[in-house]
């Protein structure tokens, strides 16, 4: 055994040790979407998910954990939850620290196999307040990131990018070879982080794939900031019968993509051969406008209300569809909910966690 299998051998040890109980997921018994899927992401490894406190971070952690993987997370509870993580504890080692500043990165990864990368500040308008504080997140700790991984001989980084680096060109649907054309400061950070994760790949032979998101939605959203996601805005403002704001004329549109999809597009992201350096639209391939997502929000919760319209949002995109090919044939990704289905269960889980 080299030190290297020794550090991993000692480091599940140690996990074992505070990981009494294999962790079912709740929504794996309501959900037939999973059953499609195979039980397993790769039998023991280790998963890093930075960001893990978030959103999406911490849908990847539940659905790990579902998989019977060894998961820490590191997040500087920034913007993440640790409401989020509550029914992970016992299961999931966490390590509250920033990507951007801390020294014991290496630590923290030592014995990882994958690292999923999601720990960022995730907002065009905040990027736009300050620019400086988001590329120190976005890009500085990606940076310091990869470097750690890189010392730690992690073998995959799967990074979260983000569509919003195509900008506004008219040609749609955004196809990865597409040149980047970002509007805000969020959008080039996200490049950023996507050029370095390439170069870290050809320069030093770590393996890493980007995913460029597209308008994630689901349970777990951030709904009580105004830079949160549309659908978080919208979902609680029409359960409690208040009258959402629209920038622009709700004819813009979006490809939005449920949450579970891109836990999916994730975990195949670190296993599959052949996509080291690679980049992925992660999307569902429709283009859905604001005003006709309003209208079916309205249809499912049996309301009929009129959003304010104000002026468009500096740094906003009009239209943004994916074209999904690539990850489809290359990683064989296939968004396993649909728009409709992903609204019910987002729709559900506000019903039951607003006041
Ligand atoms: N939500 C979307 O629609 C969307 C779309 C495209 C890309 N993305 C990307 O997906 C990732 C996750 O986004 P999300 O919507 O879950 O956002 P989120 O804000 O819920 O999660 C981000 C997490 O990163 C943590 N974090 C921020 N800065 C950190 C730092 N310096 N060190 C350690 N932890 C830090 C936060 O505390 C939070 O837990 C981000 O990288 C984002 O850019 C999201």
């Amino acid at each position: 055994m080299n030190d290297r299998h020794l550090d991993r051998f000692r480091y599940r040890i140690r996990l074992i040790v505070c990981l009494p109980i294999s962790y079912s997921g709740q929504e794996g018994k309501r959900s037939k979407a999973r059953d499609y899927r195979s039980p397993e992401v790769n039998p023991m490894a280790v998963y890093v998910v930075t960001g893990g406190a978030g959103f999406i971070g911490s849908h990847i952690v539940e659905e790990l954990l579902r998989r019977k993987q060894t998961v820490k997370v590191i997040d500087n509870f920034s913007t993440g939850k640790r409401e989020n993580l509550k029914p992970f504890i016992g299961k999931v080692e966490t390590v509250e620290a920033d990507i951007a500043e801390s020294l014991a990165l290496g630590e923290y990864l030592r014995g990882a196999d994958y690292v999923i990368h999601q720990a960022a500040i995730p907002s065009v308008p905040k990027s736009i307040l300050d620019p400086v504080k988001s590329h120190r997140a976005n890009v500085d700790g990606t940076l310091q990131l990869l470097l750690a991984c890189r010392e730690a001989g992690v073998r995959r980084v799967v990074y979260a990018s983000s569509s919003s680096l195509y900008g506004d060109s008219p040609a749609l649907p955004k196809h990865e070879v597409m040149l980047p054309n970002p509007l805000s400061p969020y959008g080039a950070q996200k490049l950023f982080g996507e050029i370095y994760c390439q170069v870290f790949t050809k320069a030093y032979g770590l393996e890493t794939v980007s995913l460029r998101y597209f308008n994630v939605f689901g349970p777990r959203q951030d709904a009580t900031s105004q830079y949160s996601g549309v659908l978080a805005l919208f979902i609680p403002a029409i359960l409690k019968g208040h009258r959402p704001t629209v920038y622009g004329d709700g004819l813009q549109s979006r490809d939005f993509t449920y949450v579970q999809n891109v836990v999916e597009a994730n975990l195949l992201a670190c296993t599959t051969s052949g996509v080291a350096g690679d980049v992925f639209n992660i999307a569902c391939g429709d283009c859905i406008t604001v005003n006709s997502m309003l209208q079916q929000i309205n249809k499912i919760t049996g309301n009929d209300i009129a959003p304010i319209y104000t002026d468009p949002r500096r740094g906003d995109i009009k239209h943004s569809m994916a074209d999904i090919t690539k990850a489809r044939e290359k990683l064989g990704y296939n968004p396993l909910v649909s728009f409709e289905e992903g609204l019910r269960r987002t729709i559900e889980w506000y019903r039951n966690n607003i006041s």
